[in-house]
């Protein structure tokens, strides 16, 4: 039975969301897709309203034909048994309105300030408004202090403003908190909402549940227990049409301080006092500021880079990535990064947490894996077992969504063998699928005032502090050998290295 998205919860309260950058992709694929869904599961209030903002030409008729035509894509999962709901999208394009405007322009926030009084007048969103910046990043400081300008970021009768900002929040530590300082100035820091869309994925926010609702693993989540932690996100997609991009970020800035580190931060983190959002949010910000701060010097030993060549993944044959359109012939932007990280604090203090991300690997795979430190040997003198058995727990966040443990158990027979031995749960199985593009819950959250699954300042300045030394080594020294590594492998020699030389081994990605 697939699970029910609304699964008890009420509709959101009254309000009005504004989407900057209206016509752009991500709220065709994501955050229209997302509205619909949360109309389907009757999660949106009957007070509700959407004004999409964006320096395309459009008509209301032509953004809505615009957004049917990728939602139908989107709808085509076996989830949605494949068809579109025209009521429910009735429903919300009768509430979708679009303002032609310049995201640099006052006298179009202007417009816009006219506009949501008239909306607030028609569908009664009692003035309550959450501005989505769906744009690029370097609008976002200009569009949260046009909105102060305005007016329109200010709360007063008991009516809320709020923004949603979008990744990559800066490039590095400097403009990280460069962007925290501009925003701030207008808005409080409870009225921001920075995404990181692995926060609206069940499995990640299963973390929590996992560690804290069971008794069972508590007690065993910590250095006397733990021999070491994998966490890999591993893609096979490229870089896409987003060379352009890509060339100015590289794999490190655009998942490791924000994503790869949501995984850390719920692998690590301490039980918070309660599930508030700063009870949550201050527990995972302890987690990254103990992360020890490597030395320049140590960034050699400590983080590995890579780029793929060509190579083949699925059968096909896939061009390397300095073939990839916009992408300079003799590129040295990173595809893949892994690094070693020292969590130094008293739960975790030499428990090595070994993190890789990288595009064109040999298989989609997102996964914590947790390694269990190994029975004392002696024990088993006289059994025969030519390796000790690892006890691992996985943690699959996706695809392919469930929880594993191996162990190892007898072998049936006369003599005492052990063999290697695995109980799955797959989430599937028991909770069936829901149409969701992982950005439901988040904005509904936002809707709801709740900021449990977004960033705070400190988070995200924590996670750019990590990183900021490895980014600064590698733009200072461009690498001697990519590409390393060839499409569809698992990744660079390098990597391998890194744990080799500890003793220890990546799971393979397969
Ligand atoms: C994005 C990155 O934030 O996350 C992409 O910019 C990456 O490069 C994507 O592919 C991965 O997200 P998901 O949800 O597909 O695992």
């Amino acid at each position: 039975m697939p699970h029910d998205l609304a699964s008890g919860a009420k509709p959101a309260g009254a309000c009005a969301l504004v989407i900057f950058g209206a016509a752009g992709d991500l709220t065709k694929r994501l955050v229209v897709p997302a509205l619909y869904n949360l109309a389907c599961a009757k999660l949106l209030p009957e007070e509700f309203a959407v004004i999409g903002f964006d320096l395309a030409d459009h008509t209301d008729q032509s953004w809505h034909e615009e957004l049917l035509q990728m939602l139908q894509q989107f709808v085509k999962g076996p989830a949605n048994n494949g068809a579109l709901h025209p009521d429910v999208w009735d429903w919300l394009t009768s509430r979708m309105s679009y303002l032609k405007g310049d995201l640099t322009d006052q006298a179009s926030y202007q417009a816009l300030k006219q506009k949501l009084a008239e909306v607030d007048q028609q569908r009664h969103t009692g003035g309550n408004y959450l501005f989505y910046l769906a744009i690029a990043d370097r609008f976002f400081g200009t569009t949260v202090e046009q909105l102060g300008q305005s007016g329109l970021a200010k709360e007063a009768n008991g009516n809320w403003r709020r923004v949603v900002i979008e990744k990559p929040f800066g490039h590095d530590l400097a403009s990280a908190k460069a962007l925290n300082h501009q925003i701030l100035k207008v808005l409080d820091e409870s009225q921001i909402y920075r995404i990181d869309h692995f926060l609206g994925k069940e499995t990640v926010q299963n973390i929590m549940l996992f560690r804290f609702a069971n008794g069972l693993f508590e007690p065993l989540w910590n250095r006397d227990r733990i021999d070491h932690v994998q966490i890999t996100v591993a893609e096979t997609v490229g870089v896409e049409k987003r060379g352009s991009f890509y060339e100015k970020t590289g794999a490190l800035r655009d998942m490791v301080p924000n994503h790869v580190f949501q995984l850390v931060s719920m692998t690590a983190m301490e039980a918070p006092n309660s599930f508030s959002a700063d009870a949550v949010r201050s527990e995972k910000a302890k987690v990254i500021e103990a992360i020890k701060i490597c030395s320049k010097q140590d960034v050699s030993c400590h983080a590995v880079r890579g780029q793929y060549g060509p190579g083949e993944i699925d059968g096909q044959h896939v061009p390397g990535y300095r073939e990839e359109v916009n992408v300079a012939p003799d590129s040295n932007v990173e595809t893949y990064a892994a690094m070693r990280l020292s969590i130094e604090n008293w739960r975790w203090a030499g428990v090595p947490f070994y993190i890789r991300t990288g595009k064109r690997l040999a298989r989609r795979k997102t996964q914590i894996a947790i390694r269990f430190k190994e029975i004392p040997a002696a024990l088993l003198r006289d059994i025969k077992i030519d390796q000790p058995v690892p006890n691992w727990l996985l943690l699959r966040i996706q695809p392919d969504e469930g929880i594993a443990f191996e162990f190892g158990a007898k072998v049936p027979g006369p003599r005492m063998r052990v063999g290697d031995v695995r109980m799955d749960f797959k989430y599937e199985d028991y909770f069936g699928t829901a149409p969701a593009t992982g950005y439901e819950t988040l904005i509904y959250d936002v809707m709801a005032g709740d900021a449990t699954l977004f960033q705070r300042a400190d988070n995200i300045e924590a996670g750019w502090s990590v990183v900021q030394p490895v980014l600064d080594v590698w733009n200072s020294e461009p690498p001697q050998n990519f590409p390393n590594y060839a499409a569809g492998s698992q990744g660079p020699a390098a990597a391998d290295e890194m744990l080799a030389k500890e003793g220890r081994a990546w799971r393979p990605i397969n």
